[in-house]
């Protein structure tokens, strides 16, 4: 085939890289891909970049299953010896970001040492694994793979959701005082620049009950509201709310329900069918340990129809057939970063993600005990599992500003925390990962309660 021939045959891939969907059997175009690659590289087929081959060394493994006992910290020590960890610093805001194991730091850079041996045929290889990403992440998240496309971040699946959902004039939308700024903003600017209306409702940190949440919720309702907006996780009390209770709710109603997961995959196993809302974004780069700007969006098969594209790339958006291609990403994009994605995801699905939802509670449970013991000091997080989510504690001290403590924290002893200031709550926050250990959390109380004192 000369190269001529070649490239017109390549030209349905063109239209094939910016889909979230295959258009034939992954298997058979990989096929032809390795084979022309191969040829056109001038490298053998099996020296084809793949971003799973980073787990061929032994040493950069996690130990295969989960340990038989949660505390088995000897465990977790191989688990931890897996990260870049700087021996000066306790790291305890995965909730902002997480820290990428090594075999996914290695990912990424063999991907772009591939990248600039091969350039734009070295793409395509990377496309097949980008896919790989995408579908391993739909099914880490309990979604089927026509209903997740990959984004860079939640902000992102944030803003493609406030400007997606069909919406008139007039139309409201309910959403929590507890947002992220991220999913307040897209939906504030479609109000201003389209006349929609945003209202917000309070949940109490920690609320009392599901029942409550989902009571506070329905009252706020009005025949206006078309869509109601949550966290699965609030960024800052770590507040679980009852999804599937509000999804349920809403389906009920007619009304859609849209939910910002930023704070969820990879700290508690995720079941987007089981909680049954239209939409989901979350950000992977934080419990899901993913490299740092990558995400993904779920929308519900039945919802697809009616949702619309927010920006173009070089394929028909009109064309329903391709779902949620039409979303992107568009251009070029940065592929080793996406196709590292199933790299981290097989990280975890290593251990597990029962042992690391185990861990996590278990060191957030130890965590809350201790606080609860210090003078001046209350929960935001509630302590039933519930309403809790596994990583996140945050706390407030009487007559602290939690920017100032946060700071003396870290500059005393290297402790990286984050804070959460609202009208109703001055809290700081305390994420711990299943790489984080009992010693670190003995290391910030006894910091505490000597800078309190
Ligand atoms: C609840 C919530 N939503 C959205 C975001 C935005 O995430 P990202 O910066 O990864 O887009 C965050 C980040 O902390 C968050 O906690």
């Amino acid at each position: 085939m000369n190269r001529d021939t070649d490239r017109a045959n390549e030209a349905p891939l063109d239209r094939m890289e910016s889909n979230g969907t295959a258009q034939e059997e992954p298997g058979s175009r990989r096929q032809f891909l390795k084979g022309s690659l191969a040829v056109a590289a001038g490298v053998a087929a099996t020296s084809m970049w793949d971003a799973t081959t980073v787990f061929a060394q032994e040493d950069e493994k996690p130990p295969s299953g989960p340990p038989d006992r949660i505390d088995d910290e000897a465990y977790w020590e191989k688990v931890r010896a897996q990260f870049h960890l700087k021996p000066d610093t306790i790291y305890l805001n995965n909730g902002t970001l997480g820290l990428c194991p090594k075999p996914v730091t290695q990912a990424v850079f063999d991907g772009y040492v591939y990248l600039a041996e091969t350039g734009s045929e070295g793409r395509y290889q990377l496309w097949d694994e980008v896919e790989e990403s995408r579908k391993t992440a739909a099914r880490f998240l309990g979604a089927d793979e026509k209903e997740m496309v990959l984004t860079r971040n939640a902000t992102q699946g944030l803003s493609v959701i406030a400007n997606g959902i069909r919406m008139e004039p007039g139309d409201e939308i309910l959403m929590t005082t507890d947002e992220h700024i991220a999913g307040i903003q897209p939906w504030t600017r479609r109000a201003r620049r389209f006349g929609i209306q945003v209202s917000q409702v309070h949940i109490p940190s920690p609320p009392g009950s599901k029942q409550e949440v989902v009571d506070l919720f329905e009252k706020a309702l009005t025949p206006k509201t078309k869509v109601v907006f949550f966290c699965h996780v609030t960024r800052g009390p770590g507040l679980l709310y009852p999804v599937r209770e509000l999804c349920d709710m809403a389906r009920e109603k007619g009304i859609v329900s849209a939910v910002d997961g930023a704070q969820t995959p990879g700290m508690t196993p995720v079941d987007l069918h089981e909680m049954g809302c239209d939409l989901f974004a979350t950000s992977l780069h934080k419990w899901a340990l993913t490299p740092s700007g990558t995400g993904c969006l779920y929308v519900r098969e039945g919802f697809q129809e009616t949702f619309w594209p927010t920006s173009d790339g070089n394929g028909p958006w009109d064309d329903r057939e391709q779902a949620l291609w039409r979303i992107g990403p568009h251009g070029t994009y940065e592929r080793p970063i996406r196709a590292a994605i199933k790299t981290a995801l097989d990280f975890l699905n290593t251990i597990g993600m029962d042992a690391i939802y185990a861990r996590d509670r278990m060191l957030s449970d130890y965590l809350k005990a201790q606080l609860m013991e210090m003078p001046g000091v209350s929960l935001g997080t509630s302590t039933d599992h519930a309403l809790s989510s596994p990583g996140i504690t945050s706390f407030g001290v009487e007559g602290w500003d939690s920017t100032l403590l946060r700071g003396i924290l870290q500059g005393k002893a290297g402790i990286v925390l984050s804070r959460d200031q609202r009208r109703t709550h001055d809290l700081v926050r305390v994420s711990t990962h299943f790489y984080n250990t009992p010693g670190e959390i003995d290391r910030l109380i006894e910091v505490l309660t000597d800078v309190l004192s």
